[in-house]
């Protein structure tokens, strides 16, 4: 039985998450971390890690992108696995984080949802074909409750079309202040907010004459919860470094 440590427990995906583990024979939540340390569930609820002392197989975290170096301190010196689903991270904790992997095992991944590593194989695929030639738009609509912008599903999809260009892309953000015509190595992000969207993203392909869009819309929050426990089924006993969906999905092939 995968004994699971959930950050950010009391959280909307902390919430999917108990919910869907409470359902499975193969695993556990053992301890749940949360800044609003409130037990909802039948696990107990911790504001700080540290004061869980009990068996401990893999650290999922869904709470906030100021919660990492507390768990990175926490997880580090026990040799335990970090699953980090949390967004918003600073490039310092990022580096932070890269260090940490040589000691411990991490996934990291801003959308755990399988469809979502499908469409980013897809748009690497499209971006290879289509990149040189047609303009490149990232359009992602989220529920008005999400803090970070574009979301880091977003960026990884700019970052995996960036990485197929065959020129050096900028992503930009704004354009109000502008009055010029839509340069070629250009990347436009594109972040919408209201009501209860739970995550949709878009990459349009525009060339002349024609339009080319793949989509990924997840309808719940099931989709990462799902997600989130396949990677830390796949993510226990696994030697030191970073992970991500990648992995996992070659895992399943
Ligand atoms: N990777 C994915 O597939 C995926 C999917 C959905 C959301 N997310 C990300 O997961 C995070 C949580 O999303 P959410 O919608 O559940 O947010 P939420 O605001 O509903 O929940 C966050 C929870 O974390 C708690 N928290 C805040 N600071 C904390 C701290 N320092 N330590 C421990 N707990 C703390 C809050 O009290 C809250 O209960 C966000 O960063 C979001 O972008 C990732």
């Amino acid at each position: 039985m995968l004994k699971i440590a959930l950050s950010g427990c009391n959280g909307r995906m902390g919430r999917a998450i108990t919910e869907l583990a409470s359902q499975r024979g193969d695993l556990e939540i053992v301890a749940g971390f949360d800044a609003v340390p409130t037990k909802l569930s039948t696990y107990p609820v911790y504001a700080d890690p540290f004061e869980y002392t009990g068996e401990v197989d893999v650290c999922v975290d869904f709470s906030t992108a100021s919660a990492l170096d507390h768990l990175l301190a926490y997880c580090v010196p026990r040799g335990l696995p970090l699953l980090l689903a949390t967004t918003g991270h600073s490039d310092a904790q990022l580096a932070a984080l890269r260090t940490a992997s040589e000691q411990i095992a991490v996934f990291k991944s801003p959308n755990m949802s399988l469809g979502i590593a499908v469409l980013r194989d897809l748009v690497c695929r499209a971006t290879r074909i289509l990149g040189a030639d047609y303009d490149i738009e990232i359009v992602e609509r989220h529920h008005n409750q999400k803090l970070d912008a574009p979301s880091g599903t977003a960026l990884a999809l700019a970052h995996d079309v960036q990485a197929e260009l065959p020129f050096e892309a900028e992503l930009v953000y704004d354009r109000h202040e502008r009055r010029e015509k839509r340069p070629k190595n250009e990347i436009g992000m594109h972040a919408l907010r209201g009501g209860t969207i739970v995550g949709e993203h878009e990459v349009m392909f525009a060339g002349t004459n024609e339009v080319i869009s793949i989509s990924h819309s997840a309808q719940s929050r099931e989709v990462f919860a799902s997600g989130a426990l396949h990677a830390a089924k796949y993510l226990a006993g696994r030697e030191p470094g970073i992970y991500d969906m990648r992995d996992l999905v070659a895992s399943i092939n």
